[in-house]
Parts: C-alpha cells; structure tokens; sequence
C-alpha cells in the first residue's frame, strides 16, 4: 500500500469516510527540484474543485506546508506552485460544497452580524464566505489554537490539548485574502466558554461536531446564542440528535465533498427558534 493510499486510509477513517472511500488517490509525478520526488495528491471532485477561487491560497511557505499539513494530514505536500494550485483547489472545493449546501438557509436569514468561527484552521470558510456572503462590515471572530499535533476522532470526547492550528499563519492567509476584520480568541488564553457576548452565527467545519462530539461543547455554546442565533456543525453521516438537543430546533443537510471525491457528508443546523423553511 502507498504512502498516501495509507494516508487516505487513516485520515478517510479519522475524518468519517470509514471504508466508503473507495476512489484510488491520483499521483501526480514532481519532475526535479525540491520537495518529495513523487508526491501524491488527493482526488478532488472535478466538479467543486473546478468552480471560482474565491479563497486564493498564498504562495506556499514552510511555514505554510507546514500548518497545512498538521491540520490535514493527507495534503502531504512541498512548497512548490503545483501543490499551492492542488491547496487551493481543494479549499475552495470544500467551500462550494458547504456553500451549495447552505445557500438556500443563509438566503432565508437576516445577514449575521455578530458570526464566530470555531476551529477555522487556515481560514478557508471565513474568507469564502466573506466574500460569498458580504460579511466585510461584520464582527468576526474566531476561536483557534496553535498546536503541533492533531488528535482527530470521530464523533469523540473533548481534549483540551486537540487544537493543530496555526494562529500567525491563519492571520497571514487571511490578510493575503484581504480579511482584516477577524477577532481571533486564542485557546491558549481562554476556553471556549469565556469567549464574551453573543453571535448571530457560529459555525464549525470539520471540528465540534466532527470530531469531537458536539454533546461535549453544548453547554458552552447556548450561553453564545440568542433567541435567533444559528449555529451550523459538519457532522459525520452517522451522527443522531443527542439528549441535550431536545428544546431546540434542528436540521440536517446532506452535503457533496470536495474530498474524498464521491462523498456525502451532514451539516446540522441549530437553533432556540424555529427555522426559516
Ligand atoms: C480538521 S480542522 C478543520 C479546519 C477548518 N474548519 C476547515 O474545515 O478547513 C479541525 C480544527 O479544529 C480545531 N480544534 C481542535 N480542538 C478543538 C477544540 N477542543 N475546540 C475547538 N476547536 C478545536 C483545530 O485547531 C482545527 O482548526
């Protein structure tokens, strides 16, 4: 078995696929020069992955492959033009996605004034979105930790040491997508809980919800929300409505994935009132 098919296999398992990934990654041949001789990218869905780059991926650091990599461990790459290309697409693909999939909500919704982002990683979602979705003028915040190790599960307990992101590297990704008005909470200096006031929406996309069970994070996330606050969660396709969502109103949207290429994932929509059809 390949280095990245063994990749493909782990990450598949750790991020939900399980053994429904089926499609063979591609490999893409480096002629010389630096960097893995033959790196192997993953298969994108030819059909997300080919629609507008609307997050465009900075010329790749190591700094960058770096954090890349940490955060998804199956883009095994070297800081060459091509795997900045095969980045960006893969990002903006997982955005178009998400996007297909809640355009129909964020159409039926006052545009969010106050949004949080838990766990962005390199910042994909709130410069598409951004864009997408006129937030330029919103108050933006994030809550994200630098880690140096990944402790990815499905549907998993909380751990308090799980963070792999990269905080200097997600301002600099979004500064170079021209994104100036995040507010990033820093895990290292407070907990989820202590992030102060109320949002309008808060999102998580491949985080709480995913990999660690959202039944960990609830508690700390009702005191974020008002009456009209929605709050939307990636959710693996085995996931069922716990005993601590009764009271709220939900729903659950299948989504197409950019990666792997012939899969569905869930999103869940929440919220204290009833939500628009
Ligand atoms: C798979 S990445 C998803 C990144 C980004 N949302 C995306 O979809 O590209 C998981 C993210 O969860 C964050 N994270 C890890 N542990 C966390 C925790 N206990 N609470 C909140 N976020 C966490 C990581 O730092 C990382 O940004």
């Amino acid at each position: 078995m390949s280095r990245l098919s063994r990749l493909v296999r782990t990450v598949g398992n750790a991020v939900g696929f399980g053994d429904r990934q089926r499609t063979p990654p591609t490999v893409i041949d480096e002629p010389t020069g630096r960097g893995a001789p033959d790196c192997e990218v993953p298969e994108l869905d030819s059909r997300l992955s080919g629609m507008e780059r609307v997050f465009r991926a900075p010329p790749l650091t190591p700094e960058l492959v770096a954090a890349i990599k940490l955060i998804s461990p199956h883009c095994d790459f070297t800081d060459s033009e091509k795997y900045r290309d095969i980045w960006e697409a893969d990002q903006n693909g997982a955005c178009w996605g998400e996007y297909e999939a809640l355009a129909p909500l964020f159409r039926a919704l006052p545009r969010p004034q106050r949004i949080l982002e838990i766990g962005p990683g390199m910042g994909r979602s709130l410069v598409f979105f951004s864009k997408k979705l006129g937030w330029e003028n919103c108050d933006l915040n994030a809550f994200e930790g630098t880690g140096t190790s990944t402790k990815y599960t499905i549907l998993g307990p909380r751990f308090e040491d799980s963070f792999c992101g990269n905080i200097p590297v997600l301002r600099s990704v979004l500064e170079y997508n021209g994104v100036r008005n995040v507010n990033i909470f820093d895990a290292s200096q407070m907990r989820l809980g202590q992030v102060p006031g109320q949002f309008d929406l808060i999102y998580s996309f491949y985080c709480i919800g995913f990999h660690w069970s959202l039944a960990h994070f609830l508690a700390d996330l009702l005191p974020r929300m008002h009456e009209r606050s929605i709050a939307l969660f990636t959710v693996p396709q085995e996931f069922q409505p716990f005993p601590a969502m009764q009271g709220l109103h939900h729903r659950i949207i299948e989504w197409k994935t950019a990666w792997p290429k012939d899969w569905w994932l869930k999103l869940l929509v929440l919220s204290k009132s009833p939500l628009p059809k």
